[in-house]
């Protein structure tokens, strides 16, 4: 009998490389679905085990699964820390908690109010009546900035439904733990460092909040690494989750 990371492997394989555009979402709905009755135990992760000294690295990430479709992986913050705020370049992807408590915050781009902010300003700059924020102080050099809009900040445990983002709605988030350590498993799809078509390298990109625009409207600017903020990795422990799974078939 498949294993339950086997099925959600299985799902999600389907989902990301042989969906047509009409079965996408059906196909995407059942695998929060099946994701959503994955626990700690079905992959074999221990929170007391994979709790760190204030010295060690805020979050740890653990590979179980990565080809060039999608990603999948659990993700440890030790108490107090957080993943900062970061984009998914034209990816899904889908978060569910397998122990302790974490603080999602998502912003979406794209949506009706960061569009008509967007054009506002730009023909603002245009006509040379609107502060141009695109260009930053120093050097007068070109510096990314994202408009978002600000639509989730949610504590979201094991029992909560899987968390999704689409690369327009909660694309931006940071995530925290919250009362304690905390582990998800994340699913991307496709993954970091893949080549997005017509544009480049899929890069993840941090941001800062620049300035509050409207309400739930901010400018982000993108920013480095934070210092304070660095993964390490630590070995899968469950069960394969791609035994009994023809790769080749599931992925065609
Ligand atoms: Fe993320």
């Amino acid at each position: 009998m498949a294993s339950q990371i086997q099925k959600v492997l299985k799902q999600a394989l389907l989902t990301f490389t042989n969906s047509t555009p009409v079965h996408f979402i059906a196909n995407l709905d059942s695998l929060a679905s099946i994701l959503d009755k994955t626990t700690a135990e079905d992959v074999n992760f221990d929170i007391t085990a994979a709790t760190k000294s204030e010295e060690e690295a805020p979050v740890t990430y653990i590979d179980v699964y990565e080809d060039s479709s999608l990603t999948m992986g659990i993700f440890v913050l030790q108490k107090d820390k957080k993943l900062p705020l970061h984009n998914h370049p034209e990816m899904y992807g889908l978060i569910k908690v397998l122990a302790g408590k974490i603080r999602v915050i998502s912003y979406s781009i794209n949506t009706p109010t960061t569009v008509e902010v967007d054009t506002r300003s730009y023909k603002d700059n245009q006509t040379g009546s609107g502060s141009n924020i695109m260009l930053s102080p120093d050097k007068g050099k070109r510096k990314r900035f994202v408009t978002a809009e600000l639509v989730s900040n949610d504590i979201v445990g094991v029992d909560s439904k899987p968390c999704i983002l689409d690369p327009n709605k909660r694309n931006i988030h940071e995530i925290y733990s919250v009362d304690g350590p905390a582990a998800f498993i994340d699913i991307l799809a496709p993954p970091y460092n893949t080549l997005i078509p017509g544009v480049g390298p899929r890069y993840c990109s941090y941001y800062s909040i620049v300035t509050s625009i409207l309400p739930n409207i901010f400018r982000l600017q993108e920013t480095r690494n934070p210092p304070w903020y660095w993964t390490d990795t630590a070995p899968y422990l469950g069960p394969d989750p791609t035994a009994n799974i023809n790769i080749e078939s599931e992925s065609m």
